[in-house]
């Protein structure tokens, strides 16, 4: 038996340390949860990616009576980027969630959006910057792999 470790770093950072450009982010994620529809969950999520030429483009979750027919925020918001920009690499990610009319403590996304967010990197070949946003700190990811350890990708489909 052979055992191996995976290990990922992940930064947190007080408000007041962000790098400059990344508050806007962080603040296009929060007010994004205002447009969320979850009548079900009542839990809003809101998503905003950065993407290569500045452009912020924003999304959240949209849920529906048949469960599963619904959309995480992170990949609405990617969606969205991969529609609207299909040349322009997504370089940042901030997510939020908010309940009850106030912000809740840093979320991460759910699996399937972590599996949308490495097809982005590795369609553009570009790591994305992932930014969990709390109340007081922001919790930082330097890529989706750093999300995935031992993920699927689309190399794995060349496999013989
Ligand atoms: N949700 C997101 O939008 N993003 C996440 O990262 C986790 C969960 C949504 C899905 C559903 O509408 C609600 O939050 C509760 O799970």
């Amino acid at each position: 038996m052979k055992e191996f470790k995976i290990e990922t770093k992940i930064m947190t950072y007080g408000l007041s340390e962000l790098p400059d450009e990344d508050l806007p982010l962080m603040n296009a994620a929060i007010k994004a949860t205002e447009h969320s529809y979850a009548p079900y969950s009542k839990f809003h999520v809101g998503a905003a990616a950065r993407l290569a030429n500045g452009v912020i483009v924003t999304g959240s979750n949209q849920e529906n009576a048949a469960y599963p027919s619904g959309l995480c925020a992170e990949r609405v918001t990617l969606f969205h980027a991969g529609h609207q920009y299909p040349d322009i690499p997504v370089v940042a990610l901030a997510i939020a969630a908010a309940t009850g009319g106030r912000q809740v403590e840093s979320i991460s996304p759910c699996g399937g959006c972590r599996q949308v967010l490495l097809e982005t990197e590795q369609r553009y070949g570009k790591k994305i910057k992932i930014m969990l946003c709390g109340m007081k700190n922001v919790m930082i990811a330097e890529s989706a792999e750093a999300l995935l350890p031992l993920c699927f990708g689309s190399k794995d489909l060349e496999k013989k």
